[in-house]
């Protein structure tokens, strides 16, 4: 029923002992009045000092209710004039739903979006560190002075820079160097992209080469984001069993559209993919009509020998782009990775990585290309490379001597992270939740396959915790077992 405009004060119920202010009360009770329909479109209010003195508030506390409905649409206020309200029937059911976020219903995704709700890859990451929880280089480690150096000079210099090219020429250039050097990849700067992460990368080239029901396979265990990232553009994705080489092929499978590989350490058990393999995958892809995806997101630690070259390195055709991070190298807050893409698909890539807005702050590269001609970069990364070594012993030895007859340990020859499997079977699942309970974060080796689970076990990280830290966890895990 509508109200009368002397009727309103009356309605109106502030309370003043509880922690809402009495501008939230009056705005959210007034609005109501109108949303419900009791104060309908053209009705006038009374004036603020009215208002004001029958509700036994200050005029501030009404005027302010009065200027924020106005501001969402409810009412016409103007300087001076009582305020009217300004919407009706339909109007005003939008207009409360907006105001209060009700939605009606379900609201209706896309394939994409629904896909990927479907993934089970959990967000974990955005919860705090603790040890031991895979994937982690030691942000502590990080040279944040030098950097910081870098990104301030890249700023001053910001004034003066013209506006330039989205992938910044001079990280290209160092980049394209970097990898050449270190990894054995063959490109030109202008074939690499900067992104803000891998995953970025692996986003954007499911969304240039995947069409709906396209075959995609991917090791099985392997690295859920890729899985993700791939279903998500409506591929078709097969798990692919590993042996001591690496990712086996499906004898008599025709070529799929994509493969995704981490072949210098596998994503998770950290093995090397053969040469032999190598050459059977890229035999596999006919050029324009199989791509490889080598996501290399740890290649820069390697502890036992000298790092084998990238498959990128081996093709002479085109056929594979080459993923890299600096989320393990630097920290992972950092949001910067790249993407080597053949040649063929350069001006495709780069239309789509603007569409999609995948681009990095131009002074972030600008630093980093800073930070990389000036030598921190490697300098960092040797550093790294030992300190993590001794962790990645110092894990082995704590395991071996507490844990041995639980845990057969997989001792990975580079890497950030290493598999520890259960002798005795069982459900890795229940044991991971136990030690999470204990303060020890590890995944469940089940947890990364895409079927059935072949594999039993836990992924461990070493490098982002020191020694003392790795101890105090191992002592932790062998109280839960
Ligand atoms: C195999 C693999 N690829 C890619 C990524 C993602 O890296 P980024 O943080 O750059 O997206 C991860 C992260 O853990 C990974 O393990």
């Amino acid at each position: 029923m509508p109200v009368s405009e002397g009727m309103i004060s009356a309605l109106i119920d502030l309370k003043r002992t509880g922690d809402e202010a009495l501008v939230a009360q009056l705005t959210s009770q007034l609005r109501s009045l109108i949303a419900s329909g009791r104060l309908g479109k053209g009705r006038t209010l009374p004036s603020s000092r009215r208002l004001a003195s029958n509700l036994g508030v200050s005029r501030n506390t009404v005027t302010y209710a009065f200027e924020q409905l106005a501001a969402e649409g409810y009412l016409e206020a103007s300087h001076g004039r009582r305020p009217v309200v300004k919407v009706d029937g339909g109007e005003r059911q939008a207009a409360g739903a907006v105001a209060s976020g009700v939605r009606s219903g379900k609201p209706r995704l896309s394939p994409w979006a629904s896909r990927l709700k479907q993934t089970d890859w959990p967000m974990s990451y955005l919860a705090p560190l603790r040890p031991l929880r895979p994937g982690h280089g030691d942000a502590r480690e990080f040279p944040n002075e030098v950097w910081a150096r870098c990104l301030r000079r890249s700023a001053v210099r910001a004034a003066k820079r013209e506006l330039g090219p989205v992938n910044r020429t001079r990280l290209r250039e160092a980049l394209a160097h970097y990898v050449a050097t270190s990894r054995g990849v063959r490109a030109s700067a202008d074939q690499i992209l900067i992104l803000p992460s891998a995953q970025a990368a692996l986003t954007l080239i499911a969304a240039v080469v995947i069409t709906q029901g396209d075959e995609v396979w991917v090791e099985d265990p392997g690295y859920p984001g890729a899985a993700a990232a791939f279903r998500a553009s409506g591929a078709r994705v097969t798990g692919i069993k590993l042996d001591e080489q690496g990712m086996q092929r499906i004898p008599g499978a025709a070529a799929p559209t994509l493969i995704f590989m981490t072949p210098s350490h596998q994503h998770p058990t950290g093995r090397l993919m053969s040469l032999a393999r190598r050459t059977e995958f890229l035999r596999l892809s006919r050029p324009g009509k199989t791509w490889i995806v080598e996501d290399d997101y740890d290649g820069e630690f390697h502890y036992d020998s000298r790092p084998v070259p990238s498959l990128q390195g081996l093709d002479a055709h085109g056929r594979v782009f080459y993923v890299g991070t600096f989320s393990k190298a630097m920290t992972s807050d950092i949001r910067l990775g790249y993407l080597v893409v053949p040649p063929a698909l350069v001006g495709t890539l780069e239309i789509a990585q603007r569409h999609i807005g995948l681009i990095a702050a131009s002074h972030v590269q600008e630093a980093l290309a800073e930070f990389i001609a000036d030598g921190h970069f490697l300098a960092h990364l040797r550093r790294m490379r030992r300190l993590y070594h001794a962790r990645r012993d110092h894990l082995v030895e704590g395991l071996q001597r507490h844990l041995g007859e639980v845990l057969s340990v997989e001792v990975p020859s580079g890497g950030i992270q290493l598999v520890a499997r259960l002798r005795r079977g069982g459900v890795d699942q229940a044991a991971v939740k136990r030690l999470v309970e204990a303060g020890v974060e590890t995944r469940a080796l089940s947890s990364l396959s895409l079927g059935r689970p072949r594999d039993h076990g836990l992924l461990l990280g070493f490098a982002a915790w020191r020694e003392s830290e790795i101890s105090a966890a191992v002592r932790t895990m062998a109280s839960c077992f």
